[in-house]
């Protein structure tokens, strides 16, 4: 069966992959933060992960206002790259893995996740600079399923919707017959604000508050609406949710790896989190729904 061998939450900000590509990693502003993530390195060269489910927030390159689904999930054979403006280099289209895909669609629809599915699917700087950051040099041989979480357009799905998510595709991951180590991700900022009168907003003690739930209670944080979070942690501080989604897919059992906190990055406060699962849930633990119902 399929094995959960852990999760990471990091940062995606743009002038990210702007500094990988000018080569800036030895600069004094940027070398904290990147040394922040040899620890992620190592750990990944250990687990070595064959696929990787990553909740990612869109910014409007490939779903816009006019559609805009609250989760959807990749089910395609590869994601292509494309400028969103930023001016990164376009990276070369990132492996798929659609039968996994089908089977996580396939169990969130069954349990009552009424997703949207996406056979084509062109992924942004938050897909793509957490892969440049925890697999320098195009390192990333894993396969990806890209899952999107809405924080664009209101309204936005809870924290408690999303540590369920988490949840549900834990269990579908599980229940799938073939013998992977997967990976999950959350990208994302932690406290920032880009625009508006509250621009380069930070809240530290939220923060570091929202890591040490992460590690080890993560359900307290699903007591805050999306509201709440944005008031504490500024308006795009809401990608704190994929962090949230992610946190839901490990289950209960799970030791901390390694932390990195780092203010700032761009308007941002960077956060890398590596959460190891000790235990896996047995298969079908938790499990709300019986599907394949017939079986
Ligand atoms: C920045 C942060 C983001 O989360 C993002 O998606 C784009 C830009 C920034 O701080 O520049
Ligand atoms: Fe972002």
């Amino acid at each position: 069966m399929a094995r959960i061998v852990g999760g990471i939450g990091t940062s995606h900000v743009p002038a990210i992959g702007a500094a990988i590509a000018k080569g800036r990693q030895q600069e004094p502003y940027w070398k904290p933060f990147f040394d922040g993530y040899i620890r992620a390195h190592e750990w990944l060269a250990e687990v070595q992960p064959d696929v990787v489910v990553m909740f990612y927030n869109d910014h409007g390159l490939n779903f816009f206002l006019d559609k805009m689904p609250t989760f959807a999930v990749g089910a395609a054979a590869e994601y292509r790259n494309a400028d969103e403006g930023w001016g990164l280099p376009v990276q070369r289209p990132f492996a798929g893995d659609p039968a996994l895909s089908w089977h996580v669609i396939e169990w969130l629809v069954a349990d009552e996740f009424d997703v949207t599915t996406c056979q084509e699917m062109l992924v942004d700087h938050a897909f793509v600079v957490p892969t440049q950051l925890l697999w320098p040099d195009g390192g990333c041989k894993a396969r990806i399923v890209p899952i999107a979480i809405n924080t664009v357009q209101h309204p936005l799905p809870s924290p408690m919707r999303c540590f369920k998510l988490g949840q549900a595709v834990g269990r579908a991951i599980r229940s799938y017959d073939k013998d992977l180590k997967v990976l999950v991700l959350g990208t994302g900022s932690l406290s920032h604000q880009l625009d508006g009168e509250r621009a380069g907003f930070i809240n530290k003690s939220f923060d570091l508050m929202c890591l040490d739930r992460l590690a080890h209670s993560p359900e307290v944080l699903t007591d805050y609406s999306s509201l709440d979070i944005i008031e504490m942690a500024g308006t795009q501080g809401v990608e704190l949710l994929m962090w949230i989604a992610m946190r839901g897919a490990l289950g209960d059992d799970v030791t901390e790896v390694h932390r990195n906190y780092h203010i700032p990055i761009s308007n941002t406060a960077a956060g890398l989190l590596v959460l190891e699962c000790v235990r896996q849930p047995a298969t079908g633990e938790g499990l709300r729904m019986a599907w394949p119902a017939s079986a």
